[in-house]
C-alpha cells in the first residue's frame, strides 16, 4: 500500500514542517507566523510587567488623591506604566491587523468542540481586555476620570488575571493531556 504525503497531511512551508488534520482547509496556516509569535510574547511580557509592577502608578495616584500633586519621581515612574500600557495598545492593534491578513491555524481536532469554543471566547476576551486596559488607563491618568480608573484597577485587572489563568491552564492541558502542538505553533513554529 502506498501512502502519499498529501494523504497524511504532512506539510513543509518555508522550513516549517507540520501536520494538518485530514480534511482541513489547505489555505489555513499550520502555525502562527514569526511576527505573530514575536508579538504574542512581547505583549505577554509587557502585560505581566504592568500587572505585577504597578506600584509607581499607584503611588502617583495616592499622592494625587491626598495632596493634589505628585513629585517628579512619582510622575516618572507613573509614566513608565503609562508608556508600557500604550505600547501594549499599539502592539495589539498591529496583532489584530496581522491576524486579519495572515489568519490563524485551525483548532486541533483532538480538542473537544466545547473547549474549542471556550478557547475562542477566551481569545476574544483577551483581545478586548488588552484594548480596554490601556483605554481606561488613559482616561484615568490623562483625563482625570477617577471612576474609570477604578474600573481599570479593580475590575478589569481581576478579569484579566482570571482569563489569563484560564488561558495558561488551557495551554498546559493541550500540551500534557491532549498532547497537541498548540504551544509549538506559538513558539518555534
Ligand atoms: C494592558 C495595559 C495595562 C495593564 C495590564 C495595567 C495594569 C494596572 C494595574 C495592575 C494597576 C494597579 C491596580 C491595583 O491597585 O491593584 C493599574 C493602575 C493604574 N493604571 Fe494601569 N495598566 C495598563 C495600562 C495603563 C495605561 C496605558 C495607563 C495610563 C495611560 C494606566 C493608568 C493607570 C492608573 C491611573 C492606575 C491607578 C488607578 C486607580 O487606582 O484608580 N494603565 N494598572
Ligand atoms: C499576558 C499574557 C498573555 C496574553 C495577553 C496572551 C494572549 C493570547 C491571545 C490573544 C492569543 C490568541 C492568538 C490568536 O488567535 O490571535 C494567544 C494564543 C496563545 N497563547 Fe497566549 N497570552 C499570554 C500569555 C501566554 C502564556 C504565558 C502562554 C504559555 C503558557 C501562552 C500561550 C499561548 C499559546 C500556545 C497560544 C496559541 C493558541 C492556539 O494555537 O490556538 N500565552 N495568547
Amino acid at each position: 500500500m502506498s501512502i502519499d504525503a498529501g494523504d497524511l497531511g504532512i506539510l513543509s512551508i518555508a522550513g516549517i514542517t507540520g501536520f494538518r488534520d485530514k480534511g482541513a482547509d489547505p489555505l489555513q496556516p499550520i502555525s502562527f507566523s514569526v511576527p505573530q509569535r514575536v508579538l504574542h510574547w512581547l505583549t505577554a511580557a509587557l502585560v505581566f510587567f504592568n500587572l505585577l509592577l504597578p506600584d509607581g502608578m499607584n503611588e502617583w495616584h495616592r499622592s494625587m488623591r491626598r495632596t493634589g500633586s505628585a513629585s517628579a519621581d512619582q510622575i516618572a515612574s507613573a509614566n513608565i506604566h503609562s508608556y508600557v500600557g500604550i505600547a501594549i495598545l499599539l502592539l495589539v492593534i498591529l496583532r489584530l491587523v496581522l491576524r486579519f491578513y495572515q489568519g490563524t491555524p485551525p483548532a486541533p481536532s483532538k480538542e473537544p468542540a466545547i473547549f474549542q469554543w471556550a478557547a475562542k471566547v477566551a481569545h476574544v476576551v483577551l483581545y478586548l481586555l488588552l484594548l480596554a486596559m490601556p483605554v481606561t488607563g488613559v482616561a484615568a491618568y490623562y483625563l482625570g476620570y477617577e471612576s474609570i480608573g477604578g474600573i481599570h484597577a479593580d475590575i478589569l485587572k481581576v478579569v484579566l488575571w482570571a482569563v489569563l489563568a484560564a488561558h495558561v491552564l488551557g495551554v498546559f492541558v493541550h500540551q500534557f493531556y491532549w498532547k497537541t502542538n498548540v504551544l509549538r505553533r506559538m513558539t518555534v513554529g
